[in-house]
Formats: C-alpha cells, structure tokens, sequence
C-alpha cells in the first residue's frame, strides 16, 4: 500500500519581524489537523517551525497534489493568518498570495514537497525545513547525498545504491525539466544546478535496477518561486525537502554530512544577501542576526505500517554539527563586513525584484555618455 507524506509550508506572519512563528500559530494548526485526522483525512500530522514559516507536515492516502490536502492547509494557513492579525504579526499573511482556494495550492504562495511512496517495512525519512533562502539551497547537498561518493561512502560500497541515481532538475525561469543520471552524466548535472538560481534539483529516483520502484521519489524538494507568483519581492521562499534514507538509500549519517559544510545560499537580510546556511536545532531556528543567517533544521522520523510519524528528532541538536555552526558564524562576521558590496549583496540580475530598478529609473536623465 501506498502512502502519501506532504510537507507544506507558508509564512503567515512573523515574531516579531521575520524571526519566528507565534506558539499560537502552531496550535491553531495543531487544533485543525487534529480534527482532520479524527475525520480520516490524514492518517498522521506534525506542526512546526522554522524562522518565521509555519511547516505543516502530515501522511496521508491521498497522493500529491490531492485537493482534499492542499484545501485543509490553505485553509490552516487562513485560520491562523486571523489569529496572526489578531496579535499584529509581521507581514500577516505574508505568503499566501492568491484570494480564493482553486483545487490545488501551488502557484498560491505556500511551499509544497510531496511523495507518495510504498512504505518499506522501515521507512526513515527526514523533512529538512530552512529559513532565509530559496529552493536553489538544497542543490549541493542533495547532490552531495546521492551522487557524491566523497559523502556517500554507500555509492562506492553498498551494492544496493552503486549504479547510482536519476535526478530531475527544474529550469525555473522556462519551466522546464529535464531528467539526469549520475553518474554517466554528473558534469552535466554539476553544469546545471551550479547555477541554483535558476536550475534546481526537483527530485531524486532510483534507477533501473534498484530494489525500490522507479517511479517514486526517494528525495523531493519544493521549488516555489514568490516572485513569479506576486511580480515583486514579497520575502524568500525559504524551502523544504523530503529525504528517504537507509536500505539502498544514502544512510542517515549521509544524508545530513553535506550540511557539515555550511554552504553559501541567498536569502538572508530582504532576500538579498549571500549567506552561510547553518544547521541548527528547533531551538535556535530564529534568524536574528542581519535577518539570519540562514537556517536549516533537520527532523528524523519513522514512518510505521499505518503511517504514522514516529518522531521528530532534531537531528541538528547532535554536538557534531557545532562546528558548522562556528564556521557559519565566521562566514557571517566576514561576509557582514561587506555591507552592500557584491558578493555580500546578490548580483544585479538577482535583485530584480527590489527597489534597484527604481533606484536605476530615478537617476536615468543623470546618466550621460563617456
Ligand atoms: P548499524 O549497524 O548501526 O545498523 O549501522 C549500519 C549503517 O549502515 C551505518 O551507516
Ligand atoms: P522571510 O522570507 O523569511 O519572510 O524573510 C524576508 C526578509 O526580507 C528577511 O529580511
Ligand atoms: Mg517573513
Ligand atoms: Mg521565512
Ligand atoms: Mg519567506
Ligand atoms: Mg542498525
């Protein structure tokens, strides 16, 4: 039997600023998945955090894309948008971008990554959850869980996982996608999702030959873009992943290695910066310094027979990753000294969306010829 695992996401309001989410947000979504389960529409749920996005993870017998699923978070994501203007967070409702509900919520706002998968007789997964940045951050260490064998030992010596992999990788300015398998093809996986503001790694599948089916994902990642919905900057997408691992699959302790490099992303302060990305547990998931750094939070989960979800771990919590998280902070201090130079602030084509162009457009009659 198959079973469905949805993570979405959307920021409805942060404490105070952009920080984090208001405990009241996270009960009120708590209430309603609740009654949705009593009601047989999920079979499991968890409601949390990270920075100032409320993540709403849940197992469910609907498959991706499901009506009934998209409609009960959107309608989680307007509930607790009341409570949000209620206690006058910041940017209530910041993210859902679309007034009426339409059958399916992505291009609505909120942050989707979704599989439906036949349930191994041990299913671990791990829901990674950042804050302050885009999808395009997840490029190199999901690259890294399955097709790097200097972090993947399993691609080298599990023969269950060394024919390697097939990822699906989005070009998100023309919508297109295109299927790639490493290894044969790994320079031109590398030439593609190098430039992670445009190609982005959208899932990961077996191959051929693998125990599991060809068909369902072993990784997905969600690849909203906010600016391509609303036309202007409307704050970072601040993405998702889903992560199966174990049993012909990178191992728990390879899926979460790449983040022992904490990598440079864009996102932090307006969405304009480059950044380390910290690994961090729940607790310190609350972006403060410069609006950041940006965050990452890993939760480990069994998935049992009846999908529920047996779990979280804060797998960040683990010591071992306290140093990437001095290295972020050095990255930090070296970066911020940078103020509003490049390679600090992003590139011109990347800031698009802020007030550049008019900045450009008020001083244009000043330009003259050289
Ligand atoms: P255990 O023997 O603890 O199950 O570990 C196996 C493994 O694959 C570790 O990476
Ligand atoms: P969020 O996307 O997390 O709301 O961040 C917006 C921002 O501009 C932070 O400085
Ligand atoms: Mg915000
Ligand atoms: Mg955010
Ligand atoms: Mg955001
Ligand atoms: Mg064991």
């Amino acid at each position: 039997e198959k079973i469905t695992i949805s993570v979405i996401k959307a920021d409805i309001g942060g404490w105070p600023g952009h920080c984090k989410v208001h405990p009241d947000l996270i009960e009120k979504a708590n209430e309603l998945l609740k009654q949705a389960k009593e009601e047989g529409i999920i079979l499991d749920f968890y409601a949390t955090y990270c920075g100032d996005d409320l993540q709403l993870i849940m197992t469910h017998n609907h498959g991706v894309d499901s009506e009934k699923i998209h409609s009960l978070a959107w309608h989680i994501f307007k509930e607790a948008t009341e409570i949000a203007k209620e206690l006058g967070l910041y940017g209530a409702g910041q993210d859902l971008l679309k007034d009426a509900f339409s059958g399916n919520i992505r291009g609505m706002g909120p942050g989707v990554a979704e599989m439906e998968i036949t349930l191994r007789k041990s299913e671990p997964i791990v829901t990674f959850h950042m804050d302050k940045t885009e999808p395009g951050a997840f490029n190199l260490p999901i690259f890294r869980m399955f097709g790097d064998p200097f972090n993947t030992a399993g691609l080298v010596i599990d023969p269950n996982m060394h024919m390697g992999f097939r990822f699906e990788v989005w070009d998100i300015k023309e919508h297109k996608k295109v299927i790639l398998n490493s290894p044969e093809e790994l320079y031109d996986i590398l030439a593609l999702i190098g430039a992670k503001s445009r190609y982005v790694i959208k899932r990961v599948y077996p191959k051929k030959g693998h125990k599991l089916p060809e068909d369902e994902p072993v990784a997905v990642i969600s690849t909203e873009k906010l600016y391509e919905i609303a036309g202007e900057y409307v704050g970072k997408d601040d993405p998702v992943a889903i992560v199966r691992a174990q049993s012909g699959l990178p191992a728990l302790g390879e899926v979460l290695e790449p983040f022992a490099f904490p990598h440079l992303v864009s996102g932090w302060m307006r969405g304009s910066h480059n950044g380390p990305i910290m690994p961090v547990p729940l607790k310190y998931a609350t972006p403060s310094r410069f609006d950041g750094p940006p965050r990452v939070v890993a939760l480990g989960w069994q998935i049992n027979k009846d999908g529920k979800l047996i779990g979280p771990v804060d797998l960040f919590e683990d010591v071992a990753f306290e140093h990437a998280r001095n290295k972020a902070l050095e990255v930090a201090d070296y970066l911020r000294r940078h103020g509003p130079f490049e390679p600090h602030r992003l590139p011109l084509e990347d800031m698009e969306y802020t007030t550049l162009p008019s900045v450009l457009e008020k001083l244009r009659d000043r330009f003259e010829p050289v």
